[in-house]
């Protein structure tokens, strides 16, 4: 391709890096949660095409909180004519990978073509979509609920970690490990419970069953990110997630939010239990993601 070059990225592309998920995604990829990630990218091992001094397509490579595993996203370009350039950028990340002879790869994309065909042909296989949902919320309702449900203090965050951590179980146990194992997220929930705001627990005869957790603002003024509700499993159908939805909603209108986006999985061909609750608390899917992991890794 004449006057393309393709060259690792530097911390002054990423204005262009956003710019080009904006374009090549229609305004369908949430551009504020694309800049966090963006944190935590490896600099070496993702990559821009550039024509003419401009940025025309971007991948990036993210390491996983365990050696030797990794993830692709945020594959790109802004003109999909030749598809080839896009082609190249996933290639060039695979020649960077294989150098670091991994373990286990997944790579994830918006569910929309020709991305997801691409990383089929480089041997991804699909495992899992996850979907984007917003509230609105001046206009989501809130019901009354029975179960109690309060703010989390700092005596109460070794509960907390454990009833997260089992609350996750078992849909979330590939992101368990992706996360370095169940230890890791403990340990990271007692130093944040009566620190940060945003842990809401459900409590059922004064016992701990249910969390549920908000981060104001983190997506920008009023844009509220919402890590989820998570209920004990011998817990679960008896109106745990609905209260621990209506605190979280009340507590995000009380920090003046406007709008909560969770990013939640949703198996191949059905909704997961949380998606489903979030639609019925008035949540709307926005965007849909699809993961895929690389045949023969993570034997
Ligand atoms: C998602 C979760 C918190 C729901 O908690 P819960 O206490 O079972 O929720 P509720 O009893 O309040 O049910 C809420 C609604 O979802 C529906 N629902 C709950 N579990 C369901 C399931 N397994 N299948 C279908 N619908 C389900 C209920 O029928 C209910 O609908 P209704 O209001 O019309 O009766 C719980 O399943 C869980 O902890 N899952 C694992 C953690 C997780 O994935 N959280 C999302 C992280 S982003």
């Amino acid at each position: 391709m004449p006057n393309t070059t393709i060259r690792a990225f530097e911390p002054s592309d990423e204005p262009e890096f956003l710019e080009t998920q904006r374009v090549a995604f229609r305004g369908l990829e949430y551009l504020p949660r694309v800049k966090v990630g963006l944190l935590a990218l490896d600099h070496e091992g993702s990559f821009v095409a550039e024509r003419d001094g401009s940025v025309i397509g971007c991948v990036g490579l993210f390491k996983l909180e365990r050696p030797g595993w990794f993830e692709v996203r945020n594959l790109a370009v802004k003109d999909l004519h030749p598809e080839k350039l896009a082609v190249d950028l996933l290639a060039k990340t695979s020649d960077y990978l294989d150098s670091k002879r991994p373990e286990f790869v997944k790579a994830s994309t918006p569910a929309v073509q020709p991305y997801v065909d691409l990383y089929k042909r480089t041997g991804f296989v699909p495992a899992r979509r996850s979907v984007r949902i917003r509230w609105d919320l001046s206009t989501c309702k809130i019901s009354e609920s029975k179960v109690e449900t309060r703010n989390l203090l700092k005596e109460h965050a070794n509960d907390a970690a454990e009833v997260w951590v089992e609350g996750l179980r078992p849909h979330w146990d590939y992101w368990i490990e992706e996360q370095g194992g169940p230890d890791e997220l403990k340990a990271w929930v007692k130093q944040s419970v009566g620190k940060d705001t945003g842990w809401i627990g459900a409590f059922f005869e004064n016992k701990l069953v249910g969390v549920a957790i908000l981060r104001a603002d983190s997506y920008g003024k009023g844009e509220a990110r919402f890590n989820g509700a998570y209920a004990l499993p011998d817990y679960r159908q008896q109106g745990i997630g609905t209260a621990l939805m209506n605190a979280s909603i009340r507590e995000a209108r009380q920090f003046l939010q406007d709008r909560m986006r969770v990013y939640t999985l949703a198996y191949l061909d059905h909704l997961a239990p949380g998606a489903i609750l979030y639609l019925k608390s008035g949540g709307l899917i926005e965007a849909e993601y699809l993961q895929l992991e690389k045949k023969g890794n993570k034997s």
